[in-house]
C-alpha cells in the first residue's frame, strides 16, 4: 500500500489540470483500480482477515483521497486567479470630483500668496524649530515676562538652546532683520504650535501670516492701509476693518485687526508698528526707519470665507468635509 501512495503522490506531482486529476482518480479508485479489485476479495475471506485488509484499504482509499483533494484545490487557486490588465483605464479615487482636491488651508495660502506678491511682498520661509532667543527674547520678552502667558509653549526637553516649536510666525522678524538692509515687505506663513485645549475656535496648531514691513517713514497710516488693501482684496472690496487697541511687547502701538464681512465683525490676528528694541535686537537704526508687523491666522480667514463654524475641521482628515470647498 505504501508504494502505491508513493506511486500516487509522483503521478500527482506531474498532473496540471482537474482532467489529468480525474484520470489519476479513476485510475487510483475508479472500479477497476487496484484497491476495488482487494475490495471485491474481502467477502471471500475468512472474518479476520476480512477486517484487517477491509481497515489498510479504507485509509489507503481515505489517504489517497485527501492527497487528490489537496492537488485539486492548488489547480483551482491557479486556474481561478485572474491577470490584472494593466491596460484598462483607471476609476477615479472620488467619484464626486474625479480631479484631486485642494485642502481649504492650501486654497488660503496660495490667494495669500498672489494677494501679497502682488502688493510687492517677498515671502519668506522660517524655522519651525525656533529659539527661545527669536521666538521671545529678541521680541522685548525675557524669560520672566508675563506676556509669555499670552502663548502657551510647547518646550523641547534637554535642548541647551532652550529650542520649542514655533508660537507664532514672529520669530522671523528679527531673523530677517539681521540678514537683510531696509527697506523691504515680506511674509512668512507657516504652522505654529500651542499648548492649548482645542475648541471650535482653537486648535493646537494652525497656520499664521505673519508680516513685516520696515522703511524709512513708514507709519500707522501705512499699515492699515496695507491691511485694508490685503483684506480687500482676500475678502471682496466691500469689506471693512477696524483696529482695536492690544498689547504686544515686539509692536507700540499694538492693535487687534478686525475685519467686517457679511455684516459681521470677526478678529483677524494681532499688528502694530515695530517696537524700537525689536529693531535695535535685528542690527537696524530705529532713529532712521521704522515698520510695522502683523500675524494673523490662515484658518481665520478660510473659516470667515466659508463660514466654517468649527475650525478643527480643517485639521481632520474627513475628506467628504474637506472636498465641499
Ligand atoms: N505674534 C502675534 C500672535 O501670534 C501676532 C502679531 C504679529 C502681533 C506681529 C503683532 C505683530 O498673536
Amino acid at each position: 500500500m505504501e508504494d502505491l501512495l508513493i506511486k500516487l503522490k509522483n503521478d500527482l506531482d506531474k498532473a496540471n489540470s482537474l482532467l489529468d486529476l480525474e484520470k489519476i482518480r479513476v485510475s487510483y479508485l475508479g472500479k477497476k483500480s487496484f484497491i476495488a479489485q482487494q475490495m471485491k476479495l474481502l467477502s471471500s475471506l475468512e472474518n479476520d482477515k476480512k477486517a484487517e485488509l477491509g481497515k489498510t484499504l479504507n485509509i489507503a482509499k481515505k489517504n489517497m483521497l485527501l492527497l487528490i483533494e489537496d492537488k485539486t484545490a492548488q489547480i483551482d487557486a491557479v486556474q481561478s486567479y485572474e491577470p490584472i490588465d494593466i491596460s484598462r483605464p483607471g476609476k477615479a479615487l472620488y467619484e464626486s470630483t474625479k480631479v484631486g482636491h485642494m485642502h481649504p488651508n492650501n486654497i488660503v495660502l496660495k490667494e495669500t500668496y498672489r494677494v501679497f506678491t502682488e502688493l510687492g511682498f517677498a515671502i519668506v520661509d522660517s524655522p519651525e524649530i525656533e529659539t527661545d532667543w527669536y521666538n521671545f527674547e529678541a521680541l522685548n520678552m525675557p524669560e520672566v515676562h508675563p506676556a509669555r502667558e499670552m502663548q502657551d509653549t510647547f518646550y523641547i526637553k534637554g535642548t541647551d538652546q532652550k529650542l520649542l516649536p514655533r508660537t507664532h510666525t514672529s520669530g522671523m522678524q528679527v531673523r530677517f532683520m539681521e540678514n537683510n538692509k531696509p527697506p523691504f515687505k515680506i511674509i512668512v506663513p507657516g504652522k505654529v504650535f500651542r499648548n492649548e485645549n482645542e475648541d471650535a475656535t482653537h486648535a493646537w496648531v494652525f497656520n499664521q501670516i505673519e508680516g513685516l514691513v520696515v522703511g524709512e517713514g513708514v507709519s500707522v497710516t501705512d499699515m492699515k492701509g496695507t491691511l485694508l488693501q490685503i483684506v480687500k482684496k482676500q475678502l471682496g472690496p466691500e469689506t471693512e476693518i477696524r483696529f482695536r487697541a492690544s498689547y504686544f511687547p515686539y509692536t507700540e502701538p499694538s492693535v487687534e485687526v478686525d475685519a467686517k464681512f457679511n455684516g459681521k465683525w470677526l478678529e483677524l490676528g494681532g499688528a502694530g508698528m515695530i517696537h524700537p528694541n525689536v529693531l535695535v535686537n535685528g542690527g537696524i537704526d530705529p532713529e532712521k526707519y521704522s515698520g510695522f508687523a502683523f500675524g494673523w491666522g490662515a484658518e481665520r480667514l478660510a473659516v470667515i470665507k466659508y463660514g466654517i463654524n468649527d475650525l478643527r475641521q480643517l485639521w481632520r482628515p474627513k475628506f467628504e468635509y474637506l472636498e465641499q470647498f
